[in-house]
C-alpha cells in the first residue's frame, strides 16, 4: 500500500479571466491573498502582498522580464520579484511566498504552499 501526502487545491477563477502579461488577486479562505500571473501559456502564483510597502498589491504590478527571467514590479516601489520563485531582485534576501497554480478543465486552481 502506498500512502502520498495530496497537496489541497482552490478552484479560483476561470482561466480567461487571467489574461496573459497580467495578475489577478484571489482571495483563500482563510483569507490569503494570492497574486496569479500569466505568461503565454504559464501561470504562477505568488502572495499579494508587496513586502516593502505591506499592501496588496502585486498583482496589479507590472508583468516583464529580466534578462529572461518573468518577473513583476510592485506598483508601490518598483522592485522586481521572479514569478517562478519569489525572490526580490531588487534587495538581496527578501522574497514572497510561491503557491503551486495549475489549469484544469480551464479553471485556475491554487495550491497549498
Ligand atoms: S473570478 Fe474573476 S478574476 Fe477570478
Amino acid at each position: 500500500m502506498t500512502v502520498s501526502v495530496e497537496r489541497s487545491w482552490v478552484a479560483v477563477c476561470p482561466s480567461g479571466e487571467v489574461p496573459t502579461g497580467s495578475g489577478v488577486a484571489a482571495l483563500l479562505a482563510d483569507g490569503t491573498q494570492v497574486a496569479i500571473f500569466r505568461t503565454g501559456k504559464d501561470f504562477f502564483g505568488l502572495s499579494n502582498v508587496d513586502p516593502f510597502s505591506g499592501a496588496a498589491v502585486l498583482s496589479r504590478g507590472i508583468v516583464g522580464d529580466s534578462s529572461g527571467v518573468p518577473v513583476v514590479a510592485s506598483p508601490i516601489y518598483k522592485q522586481q520579484f521572479d514569478l517562478a520563485t519569489g525572490r526580490c531582485l531588487d534587495e538581496d534576501g527578501v522574497s514572497v511566498p510561491t503557491y503551486p497554480v495549475r489549469v484544469v478543465n480551464g479553471v485556475v486552481h491554487v495550491g497549498s504552499p
